[in-house]
């Protein structure tokens, strides 16, 4: 199997906002509740954080993180979660009904993602309530002091504003589990009403407006032209949601599936650049991929999670090694669509359909997604580059065309570096790859690093046993600007030239 690549530094989609390498932490299972916070396990610290999670998010460079949902932002009182611990309500959460103790709220919130370097991407509730609760949230995060609920920040302990900068105007508003779900109309009037409030508090907030929940909703695309009819001079993002799963095991078809991204990519841009012609408008507006990943191996299991409990075991995916290919597509998806997608949130982060995995008591440990998401975070910053690609293709079922070689290009030009992100989809034979990088005068392979698992496509992590790792005796050698790798089989490639 045989592929050519032409990669020239000065064919630039565009340069890659490093928040589309952002993820979600959404209240929910244990995400919170015995994944970021465990105040009785041995490794947290004085804030009841488990130090072994923060490092591995630290590992994964999470630049922005989606928060508090989710369908339970939908239903939430943020009132709930400032404050004396002990004066904290216990509410019925009803998006995914458990119990919400209300331990953590905003300000802890705030102060575990400032200590794992990133920021925070907050929701408000738009399901059952408005603009009221959103302005009243935005004033007591984001101004400084002298009002009720700024002085109420600095009472809980918070002289100082968080100033969060990105707000999501309420969540996946178009589907019908969402609580206080609405039309498109009733949506796009209440969230410009909203947006217009937030800005008046604070005019350097950016906003997103919901989009589809995902591709198969019967109102999409119209959702996103008749809401953004209403927003579009108020917000300066809409958001896109998808999951896939391979339910009828059928790898070759799963691993064509960010095809399907790509083209809801396309989709809602144009459908964001006929609004725009519409009204005139000289702004462009910008996609946030605020949810994605892979979502199917739990579903059976939380049909069974008693009510009420708390913080039970939801939504807890255990990814396999085909999982982590298709994740890989996704991300380098983003990369190719870097001009409009400027944000997006590996849906979730800790625990729940997570890299990130957690025991009680017990180890921190990573799935075997967790490998390209951090390649692609720490390696993937700079400008993405419009390769040239010709590669041998097949037909899925759902998709013809399907090339084989799936590849992105960052160029870093401060860091003097250039990576290229390559899955071979063919399932049964390696691939060699011919890239010309004659632009890249002088450039070496510094390595080659490769995560394979000789096809054996269902093999995944656990706690105490690391099926799925990448190496770096990746095989590529580059002479005089000719760079010639093999890209084993069923695998997930990072070249790295310097
Ligand atoms: O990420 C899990 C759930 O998926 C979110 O709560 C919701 O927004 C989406 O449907």
């Amino acid at each position: 199997l045989q592929a050519k690549m032409i990669v020239d530094k000065s064919f630039v989609i565009s340069p890659i906002d490093k928040r589309i390498y952002g993820s979600f932490i959404e209240h929910l299972g244990r995400a919170v509740y015995g994944g970021v916070y465990e105040p009785d396990h041995p490794d947290s610290d004085e804030k009841g954080f488990r130090k072994d999670v923060m490092q591995l998010v630290r590992e994964l460079q999470v630049p922005i993180i989606r928060y508090p949902g989710g369908n339970m932002v939908s239903a939430y009182n943020w009132e709930d979660g400032v404050g004396p611990l002990e004066e904290r309500p216990r509410r019925l959460e009803l998006a995914w009904r458990t119990i919400e103790t209300n331990e953590v709220g905003t300000n802890e919130f705030v102060d575990w993602t400032r200590a794992v370097g990133a920021e925070v991407m907050m929701a408000v509730n738009l399901g059952t309530r408005g603009i009221d609760a959103a302005r009243n949230l935005v004033e007591y995060t984001n101004h400084p002091g002298g009002t009720y609920y700024s002085d109420l920040r600095r009472k809980h302990g918070y002289e100082q504003p968080h100033k969060i900068k990105t707000w999501c105007l309420g969540n996946e508003m178009d589907g019908p589990w969402q609580i206080g779900h609405k039309t498109a109309e009733e949506y796009g009037r209440l969230a410009v009403e909203t947006a217009k409030a937030m800005r008046l508090v604070d005019p350097d907030i950016q906003l997103v407006s919901c989009g589809s929940s995902n591709t198969g909703m019967p109102t999409f695309p119209e959702w996103e032209a008749t809401t953004l009819s209403h927003t579009y001079d108020e917000v300066d993002f809409v958001s896109l949601h998808q999951y896939y799963g391979n339910r009828d095991n059928d790898p070759a078809n799963y691993l064509a599936l960010s095809l399907d991204m790509d083209h809801f990519i396309k989709t809602v841009a144009s459908t964001c650049d006929y609004i725009k012609a519409k009204k005139r408008s000289k702004k462009t507006m910008y996609l946030s991929f605020d949810e994605w990943n892979v979502w199917y191996h739990s579903n059976d299991a939380d049909t069974k999670i008693e009510p009420w409990s708390i913080a039970p075991p939801q939504l807890e995916d255990q990814y396999n090694f085909e999982d982590a290919l298709l994740v890989g597509s996704m991300l380098m998806t983003f990369l190719k669509h870097a001009d409009r997608v400027k944000m997006a949130c590996l849906a979730q982060l800790v625990n729940v359909i997570a890299p990130i995995m957690t025991e009680k008591g017990g180890p921190a440990w990573k799935q075997t997604i967790f490998y390209p998401y951090m390649h692609a975070s720490v390696y993937g910053r700079g400008v993405s580059l419009q390769p040239v690609v010709s590669s041998p293709k097949y037909d899925s079922k759902d998709f013809t065309d399907v090339p084989y070689l799936d590849s992105a290009v960052v160029y870093n030009e401060e860091e003097d570096t250039v990576t290229i992100f390559a899955v071979n989809r063919h399932l049964n034979e390696d691939m060699v790859l011919d890239s010309d990088l004659r632009s890249f005068d002088g450039y070496a392979v510094r390595e080659h690093i490769v995560l394979e698992n000789n096809a054996e496509l269902k093999a995944s992590n656990s706690a105490h046993n690391e099926q799925v790792k990448p190496h770096n005796q990746g095989q590529s050698k580059m002479d005089s600007g000719m760079l010639q790798s093999v890209l084993p089989k069923a695998s997930w490639n990072v070249i790295r030239l310097y």
